[in-house]
């Protein structure tokens, strides 16, 4: 099996070398873990391979994900310029959603935007996607059976076409959600921030990784001025 560079040196040790190719690994925490910090790196890394990469944005417009990356100093902008990086904008609010569809219903335009971003892929050929977050792509569509279609046909849509994706979701799904996307998806991680002894420690776990075997442990990571880094040989007490 091929393996992708994660991004994070500390995560590739964890998975014995990086995430299998052509997979959808599933990136769960809660708020401000970070998830897109760790998502734009691992793009980052793609495009310094040269490698298309679409980053599907669904709840931050990217001009604030920009100002927000823009300490780690990765520069998005040329990538852009060059045609190797595509961002959509998936905002799933009817009334905003740039798919002009106010007189469409919120179930229509789960189903559009999971076609605006299968339509983006193709045409860039893109060998990585990341959907931020992706729990917000379905969150109109109040039928958990009809979520869980859109999810696996989505799924099974970006398999076809044998891209690496990852995918952000919050730690909790919705009540009746069965946690899907953590069934659907070939590998999970998880991002936890707890207080232990009055301080903050924030770990990293692969809850799973189909096929392969990898540090089922938890690990430190932080998030500084070099951007996402895990601490894979430091054990953690819990
Ligand atoms: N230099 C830095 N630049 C930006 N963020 C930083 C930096 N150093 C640490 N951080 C931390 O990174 C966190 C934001 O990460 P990120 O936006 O990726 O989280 P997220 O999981 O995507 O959050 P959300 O659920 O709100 O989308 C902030 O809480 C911030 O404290
Ligand atoms: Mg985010």
């Amino acid at each position: 099996m091929k393996l992708i560079p994660t991004g994070t040196n500390g995560l590739d040790v964890m998975l014995n070398g990086g995430f299998p190719q052509g997979k959808i690994i599933l990136l769960c925490g809660g708020p401000g873990t970070g998830k897109t910090i760790f998502s734009i790196q691992y793009l980052m890394h793609a495009l310094k391979r040269s490698e298309t990469c679409v980053y599907a944005t669904l709840e931050e417009p990217f001009e604030s994900i920009k100002k927000n990356i823009s300490s780690f100093g990765w520069d998005l902008l040329s990538y852009e310029m060059k045609g190797l990086l595509k961002t959509v904008e998936l905002f799933s609010r009817p009334d905003i959603s740039p798919l002009k569809n106010k007189d469409r219903d919120a179930e229509e335009v789960s189903a559009l935007s999971v076609a605006r971003l299968l339509d983006t892929t193709r045409l860039m050929k893109a060998k990585n996607v990341v959907i931020d977050p992706l729990t917000s792509l379905v969150i109109h569509e109040s039928r958990s059976g009809r979520k869980r279609s859109l999810i696996g046909d989505l799924f099974e849509e970006l398999r076809k076409i044998g891209c690496n994706v990852i995918v952000t979701s919050e730690t909790r799904p919705q009540e009746g959600d069965f946690y899907m996307e953590q069934f659907l998806a070939d590998g999970v991680i998880l991002l936890s921030k707890d207080i232990r002894d009055y301080s903050l420690i924030k770990t990293i776990r692969i809850d799973k990784m189909r096929g392969m075997s990898y540090d089922e442990q938890p690990r430190k990571y932080s998030i500084t001025s070099n951007g996402f880094e895990v601490f894979n040989l430091e054990p953690v007490l819990l």
